[in-house]
């Protein structure tokens, strides 16, 4: 697990600049590459409640656009007791761009789960489905 404290680190660092005034519900994501960067992100929110961008999504959109491919783990950072996993939007991005990576769920308490996205996301749809 500790070798995940600087992605969480991340996470709760990008969770600071959430800007989510409708839900008042914070939260950060880090999407680690392969190559060793990793890419923060927050939810972003929207007074239309359906234009929200989730943490998860943010962060992945960032390290695509910066030309980043591969990926080997995603943290999220919530501040509630039942740690707050990908909701099914992000997971569908989460496998398409990353595959069975780890993820990794915080919350500023110091609790921590780590599950694969393969139990997170069983019978996927994607590019073998077709
Ligand atoms: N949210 C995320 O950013 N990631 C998740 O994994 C769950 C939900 C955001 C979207 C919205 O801004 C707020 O949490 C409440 O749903």
């Amino acid at each position: 697990m500790s070798e995940y404290e600087a992605l969480i680190a991340a996470a709760k660092a990008a969770r600071e600049n959430a800007h989510a005034p409708y839900s008042n519900f914070r939260v950060g994501a880090a999407l680690h590459a392969t190559s060793g960067r990793i890419f923060g992100g927050c939810n972003v929110e929207n007074s239309t409640y359906g234009l929200t961008v989730c943490a998860e999504r943010v962060a992945i959109f960032k390290a695509m656009s910066e030309g980043e491919r591969g990926f080997d783990a995603i943290a999220v950072v919530t501040d509630v007791d039942a740690l707050t996993a990908p909701c099914g939007a992000c997971r569908q991005l989460i496998w398409e761009f990353c595959g069975d990576v780890s993820v990794v769920l915080a919350n500023l308490k110091g609790k921590r789960e780590i599950h694969r996205m393969k139990d997170l996301f069983p019978k996927p749809f994607d590019s073998s489905s077709f």
